[in-house]
C-alpha cells in the first residue's frame, strides 16, 4: 500500500500525502530536436512508471554495467515515491518551436525585494520533484534517471528537503514544524478536496490556456533560506507576532486551537492578529482573496555551512496553483516586506508547470504538449 499510482489525469506527488523525504532536481535539456524532446519525454514516462511501481531490474550479466544502481538492494520497493516532472519557460524558446503552446502565464522567475537569488540554483528546462518515505529512494530514482538520459539531459541543480517524523503517511497526523520551530501546513488546503484542487490547483480546460495544459498545474519551487542563529535569539513573543500563530499549539493568535479559522474582520486595526502577521498578509480571508489561494507543499533543508559560518538550513518552499499570478505571485507580493523578511532570504527556485499526468500505458509525459 505504499505505492502511488503512475496513471490518471494529473500527476502524482502534488495531492497525496507528503511523505517524509522530498528532493527536487533542475535540467537543462540537451536534446535538440523535437525528436529527441520526445525520446526524453518518453524515456522519463517508461522510467517513472517502472520507479514507482517498484518491482525486480532486469537480469544481471556481469559483463556490462548492472541495469540498476543497486541501492536499494536487488528488489526496488516503492516506498510512496513520486516523480514529478515539470517544464519551465526556457523549454519554450527557439529550440523547438513550443513558443505557440507555452503556458500564459509561465516566466523565468523574476526577483522579489528581498531575493538574494543564486544563479547556480535558478530556473531550467525541466523540474523533476521526487517524494519517497527514504532519501535513499529519492536518490535511487535520480541516479535511475540520469542514468537513462545521458544525451538528453543535464542536471543544473538540485535540493534535497526532509519533515520530521511525524508527518510519515503512516502514524497519528501531525502537522510538521519547520527550522523556525512553528507548525507549517496548519491553513493549507485540504488535498482530498476534490473540488478545491479543481478551482485552486488544477488547469481547467474552460481557461485561456492552452488545451494540452488542462490537468496541470503551475508549480513554484523557492529555496528559503531562514537565519535561524538570529531566529533562536528572537523573543518568543515576537516570533509569534511575526508569523501570527502560538508557536507551541499552532492556534493563530487570538483562538484556542490550531485549527481554529481566524476571522479578520472583527479586527480591522490588527489589535488580536498584527495586520503584518505573516497568516494575515499571506490570506486575508476576504471574499476578495479568495482567488490567491494556493496548495503548499514544502520541505525543510538543511545544507552545511555558509562561508561566514552560518548555518545554511530554511525551507524548500513549493506551491501549485492554475494561475501563478493569482496564486503564488499575488501571495508574495502581498508578503513583501514582511516583519519576517529579517530572517529569511529566498535565494533560488524557479516557475514550473507541471505536465497533466498520463491517462494510460499508451501515453507518454508531455505527449499533448509535442
Ligand atoms: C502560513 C511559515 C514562506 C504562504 C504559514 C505558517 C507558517 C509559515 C508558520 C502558519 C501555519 C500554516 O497555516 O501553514 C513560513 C516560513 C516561510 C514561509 C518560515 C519562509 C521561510 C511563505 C511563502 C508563501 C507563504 C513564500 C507564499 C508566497 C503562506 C500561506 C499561509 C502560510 C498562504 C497560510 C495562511 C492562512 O491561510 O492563514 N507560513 N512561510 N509562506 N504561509 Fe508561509
Amino acid at each position: 500500500e505504499q505505492v502511488q499510482p503512475f496513471y490518471g489525469p494529473h500527476q502524482a506527488g502534488i495531492v497525496n500525502p507528503v511523505p517524509a523525504a522530498g528532493l527536487v532536481a533542475a535540467f537543462d535539456v540537451l536534446a535538440t530536436s523535437r525528436a529527441d524532446l520526445e525520446r526524453m519525454f518518453r524515456t522519463l514516462t517508461e522510467r517513472i512508471a517502472f520507479l514507482m511501481a517498484g518491482g525486480t531490474p532486469p537480469e544481471i550479466d556481469p559483463k556490462f554495467p548492472p541495469p540498476d544502481s543497486g541501492v536499494l538492494g536487488p528488489v526496488i520497493v516503492p516506498d510512496n515515491l513520486t516523480v514529478t516532472v515539470a517544464v519551465g519557460a526556457s523549454l519554450f524558446d527557439q529550440r523547438f518551436g513550443l513558443a505557440g503552446v507555452k503556458p500564459l502565464e509561465l516566466t523565468t522567475m523574476v526577483r522579489f525585494s528581498n531575493d538574494a537569488l543564486d544563479p547556480e540554483t535558478c530556473h531550467g528546462d525541466l523540474m523533476l520533484q521526487f517524494c519517497a518515505n527514504t532519501p535513499e529512494a529519492n536518490i535511487h530514482a535520480l541516479r535511475a534517471v540520469v542514468k537513462a538520459t545521458p544525451d538528453l539531459l543535464a542536471l543544473r541543480w538540485k535540493l534535497d528537503g526532509f519533515l520530521p517524523a511525524a508527518t510519515k503517511t503512516t502514524g497519528p497526523k501531525e502537522t510538521a514544524r519547520n527550522l523556525l520551530g512553528f507548525k507549517d501546513g496548519t491553513a493549507n488546503l485540504d488535498p482530498t478536496d476534490g473540488t478545491a484542487m479543481d478551482r485552486i490547483v488544477w488547469v481547467r480546460p474552460d481557461t485561456a490556456e492552452p488545451a494540452w495544459t488542462v490537468g496541470g498545474s503551475y508549480q513554484v519551487v523557492r529555496i528559503i533560506r531562514n537565519f535561524v542563529e538570529r531566529w533562536d535569539r528572537t523573543p518568543l513573543q515576537e516570533q509569534q507576532t511575526i508569523i501570527g500563530r502560538d508557536k507551541a499549539s499552532g492556534a493563530a493568535l487570538g483562538l484556542k486551537a490550531e485549527h481554529d479559522v481566524p476571522d479578520y474582520s472583527g479586527d480591522p486595526e490588527g489589535k488580536v492578529m498584527p495586520l503584518d502577521a505573516h497568516i494575515r498578509l499571506a490570506n486575508p480571508r476576504t471574499a476578495a482573496t479568495e482567488a490567491n489561494l494556493i496548495l503548499r507543499r514544502p520541505f525543510n533543508y538543511s545544507r552545511g555551512v555558509t562561508k561566514a559560518g552560518q548555518l545554511d538550513m530554511g525551507l524548500l518552499f513549493i506551491s501549485f496553483q492554475s494561475s501563478l499570478k493569482a496564486g503564488f505571485i499575488a501571495v508574495q507580493e502581498r508578503l513583501n516586506g514582511e516583519p519576517l523578511e529579517e530572517y529569511i532570504k529566498p535565494t533560488g527556485g524557479g516557475y514550473f508547470f507541471t505536465l497533466p499526468g498520463v491517462p494510460d500505458k499508451d501515453g507518454y509525459l508531455g505527449q499533448g504538449l509535442l
